[in-house]
Order: C-alpha cells, then structure tokens, then sequence
C-alpha cells in the first residue's frame, strides 16, 4: 500500500467511525418518540414544570414500571395521564421506565427547611431513606419531588383513591397540615441528590 492510500483509508476509516458515534441507535430513536407526548406535562427531561406534577427523573425504574401498569389497567387513575399508555406494550413500558430513571434530577438548592416537615419525616425514613432517596428499587425517591405533588398523594392514599396497603395507613396517621409540611420538607431537601 502506498502512503497516499494508506491516508485515505484511514480518512475514510475516521469518518466511518464519526457517523456511528453520531447517530442515534435505534434504542434512542425509538424512545425520543414514545416519551414525545409526556413531556408537555412530565418535562422534556423528566421534570415537571407544574408543581402539582410528578418529576420522573431520577426516579426508581422498578417504582415507575409499576405506576405505568397501574395507570394502563387502571387500578391508578388520574384524569390527566388516561389514555396516555394504552397502546403501549410491556416491553416499551419497561424502556420508557429505564429512560426516565437514568436521567440526571436536577434542582436548585431550597434556601431553608420546613422544620416541622422535618419532625414528620422520622415516620418516612425506614422506607424512603434518610435523604429521601429509598435503596429499594420498587419503592419511590421523595427528595426534590414537587410539593403539591407528594401533598396530593398523601391526601389520595389517605382516602384510599390512591391503593398502597402501606401508605393508606401511614397517611391516615397524618393531619393535613403535616401532609402539607412533610411535602414541603422533601421537595427542599432534593438538591442534595
Ligand atoms: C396531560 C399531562 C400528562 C401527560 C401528557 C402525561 N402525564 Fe404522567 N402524570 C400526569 C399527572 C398529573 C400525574 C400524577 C397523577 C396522580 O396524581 O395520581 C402523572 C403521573 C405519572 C407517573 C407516576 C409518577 C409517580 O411518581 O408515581 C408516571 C410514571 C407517568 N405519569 C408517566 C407518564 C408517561 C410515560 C407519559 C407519556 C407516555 C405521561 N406520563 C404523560 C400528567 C401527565
Ligand atoms: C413501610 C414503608 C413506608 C413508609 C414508612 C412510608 N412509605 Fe411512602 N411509600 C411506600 C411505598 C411502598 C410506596 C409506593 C406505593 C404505591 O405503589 O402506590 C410509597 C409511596 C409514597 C408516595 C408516592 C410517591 C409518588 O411518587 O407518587 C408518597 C408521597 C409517600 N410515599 C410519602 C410518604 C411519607 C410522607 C411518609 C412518612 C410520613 C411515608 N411515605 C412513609 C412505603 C413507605
């Protein structure tokens, strides 16, 4: 080979490997277009932009895959998310979960702490971790998810609108103003993630 073809191939070798790099897999195709819709309400990037809206980044991919079955059977309803998974399969179900958990959660520092949130809190630890964050990949991270949020579900578990053998008696033990301090303290304890 002489040295003139040897640049070229090489040339051609770089360019080949610049357009694999460059396009999107399959995967990441197909998943741009599955999530598409739920970024009106959820966020391009997994946070919602509406406090009373669940932010999805981050989350526990089994803890997600769950709700998304129980919004598509209906065992969880909310008016908002009808309609929005019935013509998904298991599959993308379990891509669309993994996807919105591997992205990064990202939230301003709060610049103080709601101390009586803080006091509730001790009765959420053992499940949802000592900084919000749970170990347990079935069960929801509270830290940073949006007040009006996490103060809705306490309201819907406690009136059992919202199923959870476990949270319908936890919630139940609270009165509405700790319902509302306790979201607040987790919401503001979320840029430590
Ligand atoms: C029109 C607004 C809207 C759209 C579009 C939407 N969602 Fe939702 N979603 C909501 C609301 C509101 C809730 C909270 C429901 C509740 O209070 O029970 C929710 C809840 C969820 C939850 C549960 C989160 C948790 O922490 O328990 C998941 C998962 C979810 N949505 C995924 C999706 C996916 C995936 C799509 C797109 C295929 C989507 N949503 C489209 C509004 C929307
Ligand atoms: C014994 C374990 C346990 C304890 C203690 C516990 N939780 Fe939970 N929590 C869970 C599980 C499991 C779920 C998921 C339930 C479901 O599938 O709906 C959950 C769900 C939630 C959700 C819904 C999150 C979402 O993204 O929709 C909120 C909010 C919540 N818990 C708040 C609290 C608060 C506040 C406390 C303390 C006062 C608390 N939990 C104590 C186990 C626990």
């Amino acid at each position: 080979m002489n040295l003139n073809l040897k640049k070229v191939s090489l040339t051609i070798l770089i360019a080949v490997n610049m357009l694999v790099a460059a396009a999107p897999s399959f995967a990441d195709d197909k998943i741009v277009a599955l999530t598409n819709s739920c970024g009106a309400c959820h966020g391009e990037n997994g946070m919602a932009t509406n406090n009373d809206w669940p932010s999805l980044a981050g989350q526990k991919p089994g803890y997600l895959l769950a709700q998304l079955n129980a919004f598509k059977s209906g065992s969880r309803q909310n008016i908002l998310m009808e309609n929005q998974l019935t013509n998904l399969s298991d599959k993308e179900l379990t891509a669309i979960a993994k996807h919105y958990s591997s992205l990064p959660f990202v939230k301003a520092e709060a610049s103080a702490i709601n101390k009586a949130g803080e006091n509730v809190r001790s009765a959420c630890l053992s499940c949802h971790g000592k900084n919000g964050k749970t170990v347990n990949d079935t069960w929801p991270n509270l830290a940073g998810q949006n007040k009006g949020y996490i103060f809705q579900q306490l309201k819907d578990y406690s009136s059992k609108k919202r199923e959870s053998m476990l949270m319908n008696v936890i919630a139940n033990e609270l009165n509405e103003q700790q319902m509302r301090d306790v979201a607040e303290y987790f919401e503001q304890i979320g840029s430590v993630q």
